[in-house]
C-alpha cells in the first residue's frame, strides 16, 4: 500500500469509528422527556457542535455577585458566554442582567445556544416561606407543595429556569448548620418532604411558566457529615447507607426529579462528585434516573484536596467518568477535558451523553423558542408577592411553629385580661434576622417582625406593649440587662424573643455550641428572677441547647426562622387566633455531648432501663439527666388535648406480602378546636441488619373540633416494610412486628403485634 493509501484508509477508519461513536452514544442516552421531537432537535443540535461547544454546555459559572459560596474561579464570564462556553449561570437574578446574558449568549455566541438560570430557591424567592426544617414541622405535605409551587412560580417569573432545591440530607447532627435546609432527622417522613418539594417546583414535567427544574442535594449523605463540621467526611456502614440516608434522594428521584447535585462530601473513601457507583450504579441505573448532575460549587476542583486525583485534569476525568454532567464554577471540563478525550482518557461519548442531558432540558423548558419567555418585568411584577401568596406564607408560618411548654395554660394570652406586655431580647423590635439565608432574592422583600404582628393583632384592645433589647444576638455586653428586668416588673407578661441569627445557621455554620448565643440564656435567668409570666420565643434553624431556660420560663414557642409573614402567624399563636399544630422532625438535645441524638436509634445490647436510667454498665451517658432527648421527635403541644386509643389491626397473622390495616381512634379531649399528628411507628423484633427501637411508617395531620372523635386508617403493605441487607438486596420482614399510633417517638403505648410468617 503506498503512503496515500494509507492516509485513506486511516481516514476512513478514523470517520467509521467516529460514526460508530455517534451511534453508540444516540444509542446508549436515556432521556428524561422521553419525547421524540424534543430528541430529534438535540440530536440536530448536536450535530453541529464541536467538542468545544459541547464542553461549554456542561460548564457552569458563578454571576458575579453578593451569592457566592465559595471562591470565584473566573471573573470574566461574559467573554465566556460570547464564545459559546457557558451552558448555565447561577445566583444571577436581575432581570436587567438575566437579559444581557441570554442576549449575549443567543444573539452573540457561534451556535446562540440559551442559558440555563440557577439559583438557590431553598424556601421561597420573594414570598418567603419559613425555613425547610420550620416546614417539615407542619407535617402538612399539601402545603409544603403548594409553598413550592409559589415559590416556583415567582422564579420562574424572575427569568430563573432551575432551583438548586431539594435538600433532602437526612439530618442528625444539629452542629451542622444544613439542618436548616433539611426536613430533619427521619427518612421516610424526608422522603415525603421530598416528593412534594419536587412536585410543587416542577409541577407536571412541561416545566413551563410556573414550573422549574428542581435539584435534589446533597448527593448523597451529607447530612452525616462527621462532628456537624461541613464539607467534612461521610462513613457510612451499608446497613445506615441504604436503609436510612439514601431514601429520600430514591423518593425525589422516583418523582421526578429532572436534575441532582453531586455533593461535596467524602463517601466511604470516595467523594461524592467522584463516585460512579453513586451517580450512576445508583442513581441511574438502579433508580432509573435520566436527569442531569450537576456539582456542588467547585466540587471538581477540590477532589485534589480530597486527594482521590493529582491534579484537575484527573478530578475533571474522575468526575466525567462517575457521572457529572455539569460543572459548577470549576471549569474544569473546559479547561481539561479536550485533552484528556485526545489523550484516550475519558471518552467522548461521556461528554456526548453529559451534553444531551443539558440541552434536553433547554428544549423542555422552551428556551430555544422563546429565551426572553420569563424575562419580563409587568408580569414579575404582577406576580410577585401576590394577597394570595402571603395568604399561604402566613399559613405555612402558623403550622411550622411548635409549641414546646406551656405551664398552667400561660397560653393563649387573653388580650382582656393583660394590660402590658413586654417584649424582650434581641428579636424585640428587630426588623431583621427573621428572613433566613436561602431564601432566594428576598433581600428587598417585605416581611412583618414579630412586633410588627403583635401590634397588628393588639390593635382596638387596651394591651400595652413596652419593648427592650437587653442584649445582642451575640456579644458579651450585658448593659441592657438592668432596663430589661425594669420593663419586665411593669409587665403582665414577659416574651423572650431570643434566638440564633439567621444566618447562624446554613452553610458554612457548624457550631460546637448550641445553646443561645451571647448573653440571652442569662438574660432569660434574669428577667424569670421576676416571677413574671415568661414566654420564650425561640428564632432559631436548628434544635438548639435549651435545657436552663427551659427550666426557668413557664411556656416556648419553637418559631424557627418564619419568613414574610412570621410576625402576623407568631401573634395568631400568641393569641390564641390559631391552635399550635406543629411537631418536630429533630429531637432536641439536652446538651451538646449528648449529639447525636435521634429516635430510630438501635437498641444495642445492653439498653436503657427506663426505671434505672443510669444503671451501670448500660449504654447510657452517667451525666445526662435523664438520657432521653430534651424534647422528641414528633413532639409538639396544643391548646387543647388529644387522646389516641382503640389501635386495632385488621388481621395479627399475616405474610410477608400481604397488607394491613391498623385502625385507631383520634378525641380532641380539650375544649377548643386544633389539630394534631398521629405518627404510626412500628419495631420489627427480630431482624439482619438488626433495625431500630422505632420507625415511622406513616401519619396523618387531622383536624378536630373541640370533644370529636374521628377514626384514622393505616395501611401497611409488608412488601415496604423491609430493609435493605449488605449488599443492597430487599430483605422481607419476618416474625414479630410491633405497631403503635402516637402523638411523639417517646410515647409507645397503644402497642399492636403482628406476626409474619
Ligand atoms: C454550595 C451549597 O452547598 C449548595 O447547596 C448550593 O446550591 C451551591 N453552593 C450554590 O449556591
Amino acid at each position: 500500500m503506498n503512503k496515500q493509501n494509507i492516509l485513506i484508509t486511516t481516514l476512513l477508519f478514523v470517520a467509521a469509528l467516529s460514526c460508530q461513536g455517534q451511534t453508540t452514544w444516540k444509542a446508549q442516552w436515556k432521556s428524561y422527556s422521553n419525547d421524540e421531537k424534543i430528541k430529534a432537535r438535540v440530536f440536530t443540535l448536536m450535530d453541529k457542535m464541536t467538542l468545544h461547544d459541547k464542553l461549554g454546555q456542561l460548564t457552569q459559572f458563578a454571576s458575579p455577585g453578593e451569592l457566592t459560596t465559595g471562591a470565584r474561579v473566573d471573573p470574566d464570564m461574559e467573554q465566556h458566554i460570547v464564545r459559546g462556553e457557558v451552558g448555565s449561570v447561577l445566583n444571577a437574578f436581575e432581570l436587567p442582567i438575566l437579559r444581557r446574558l441570554q442576549k449575549e449568549a443567543v444573539e452573540k455566541s457561534p451556535l446562540g445556544i440559551p442559558i440555563l438560570f440557577g439559583l438557590d430557591v431553598v424556601h421561597g424567592h420573594s414570598t418567603v416561606f419559613p425555613v425547610p426544617l420550620a416546614q417539615s414541622c407542619s407535617w402538612n405535605m399539601p402545603l409544603i407543595q403548594e409553598a413550592e409551587h409559589i415559590a416556583a412560580v415567582e422564579t420562574a417569573a424572575s427569568g430563573i429556569n432551575w432551583t438548586f432545591a431539594p435538600m433532602v440530607d437526612v439530618s442528625r447532627d444539629p452542629r451542622w448548620g444544613r439542618v436548616v435546609e433539611s426536613a430533619g432527622e427521619d427518612a421516610y417522613l424526608g422522603s415525603h418532604v421530598a416528593e412534594a418539594r419536587v412536585h410543587g417546583f416542577q409541577g407536571n414535567k412541561g416545566f413551563g411558566r410556573n414550573g422549574i427544574i428542581a435539584c435534589v442535594k446533597h448527593f448523597g449523605g451529607y447530612g452525616a457529615s462527621e462532628g456537624g463540621r461541613d464539607y467534612n467526611t461521610t462513613d457510612f456502614s451499608h446497613q445506615s447507607l441504604f436503609n436510612y440516608y439514601l431514601r429520600p434522594y430514591e423518593a425525589a428521584a422516583k418523582a421526578g426529579a429532572a436534575s441532582f447535585m453531586s455533593a461535596f462530601n467524602d463517601l466511604n473513601g470516595v467523594p461524592c462528585t467522584a463516585n460512579r457507583w453513586l451517580l450512576t450504579d445508583v442513581l441511574r441505573n438502579r433508580w432509573g434516573f435520566n436527569g442531569m448532575v450537576v456539582t456542588d460549587y467547585t466540587a471538581i476542583p477540590e477532589l485534589v484536596n480530597h486527594g482521590i486525583v493529582a491534579d484537575e485534569q484527573e478530578a475533571g476525568e474522575a468526575a466525567l467518568r462517575a457521572g457529572v454532567d455539569m460543572d459548577m464554577q470549576g471549569t474544569v471540563f473546559l479547561r481539561f477535558m479536550e485533552k484528556s478525550i485526545r489523550e484516550g482518557k475519558v471518552s467522548e461519548d461521556n461528554v456526548n451523553i453529559a451534553c444531551a442531558r443539558v440541552l434536553e432540558l433547554k428544549f423542555m423548558l422552551g428556551l430555544f423558542d422563546h429565551p426572553y419567555q420569563y424575562m419580563d418585568e409587568k408580569y414579575q411584577k404582577k406576580t410577585l408577592m401576590k394577597p394570595e401568596f402571603m395568604t399561604t406564607a402566613r399559613e405555612m408560618a402558623r403550622q411550622s411553629i411548635v409549641l414546646l411548654k406551656n405551664d398552667s395554660n400561660i397560653l393563649p394570652l387573653d388580650k382582656k385580661k393583660i394590660q402590658t406586655i413586654a417584649l424582650i431580647g434581641p428579636y424585640a423590635d428587630s426588623t431583621t434576622n427573621t428572613i433566613g439565608r436561602w431564601a432566594g432574592i428576598n433581600m428587598k422583600a417585605k416581611y412583618v417582625s414579630a412586633l410588627e404582628g403583635i401590634s397588628k393583632s393588639l390593635k382596638g384592645s387596651n394591651v400595652k406593649i413596652v419593648t427592650a433589647h437587653g442584649c445582642g444576638i451575640e456579644g458579651r455586653d450585658t448593659t441592657g440587662f438592668a432596663h430589661a428586668v425594669e420593663v419586665a416588673r411593669n409587665a403582665d407578661v414577659v416574651m423572650m424573643l431570643v434566638g440564633e441569627g439567621d444566618v447562624m445557621s446554613g452553610e458554612a455554620q457548624s457550631r460546637t455550641d448550641i445553646r443561645l448565643p451571647g448573653v440571652q440564656q442569662q438574660l432569660v435567668s434574669r428577667i424569670a428572677t421576676t416571677g413574671k409570666p415568661t414566654v420564650m420565643v425561640l428564632f432559631n434553624g436548628r434544635p438548639l441547647d435549651i435545657s436552663v431556660p427551659a427550666n426557668e420560663v413557664g411556656a416556648i414557642v419553637e418559631n424557627w426562622i418564619p419568613g414574610s409573614c412570621g410576625g402576623d402567624a407568631l401573634a395568631d399563636v400568641l393569641f390564641g387566633d390559631y391552635n399550635p399544630s406543629g411537631h418536630l422532625t429533630m429531637s432536641f438535645p439536652r446538651n451538646v455531648g449528648q449529639i447525636p441524638v435521634y429516635y430510630n436509634h438501635k437498641n444495642t445490647g445492653r439498653p436503657i432501663d427506663p426505671a434505672k436510667p443510669f444503671e451501670r454498665y448500660r449504654s447510657n451517658y452517667q451525666d445526662s439527666v435523664p438520657n432521653s432527648p430534651l424534647y422528641p421527635f414528633g413532639y409538639g403541644l396544643s391548646y387543647t388535648s388529644f387522646q389516641i386509643s382503640d389501635v386495632v389491626a385488621s388481621k395479627t397473622n399475616m405474610s410477608n406480602t400481604d397488607s394491613v390495616t391498623i385502625n385507631c381512634d383520634v378525641t380532641n379531649t380539650g375544649t377548643r378546636d386544633g389539630a394534631t399528628v398521629a405518627q404510626l411507628y412500628i419495631r420489627d423484633l427480630v431482624s439482619c441488619p438488626t433495625r431500630p427501637m422505632a420507625e415511622l411508617a406513616g401519619f396523618q395531620r387531622v383536624d378536630l373540633k373541640a370533644g370529636e372523635t374521628r377514626q384514622l386508617s393505616f395501611t401497611l403493605h409488608m412488601h415496604d416494610l423491609g430493609i435493605y441487607d449488605d449488599n443492597f438486596q430487599w430483605q422481607l420482614p419476618q416474625g414479630e412486628m410491633q405497631v403503635w399510633v402516637a402523638q411523639h417517638a417517646e410515647d409507645v403505648s397503644n402497642k399492636v403485634m403482628l406476626n409474619i410468617k
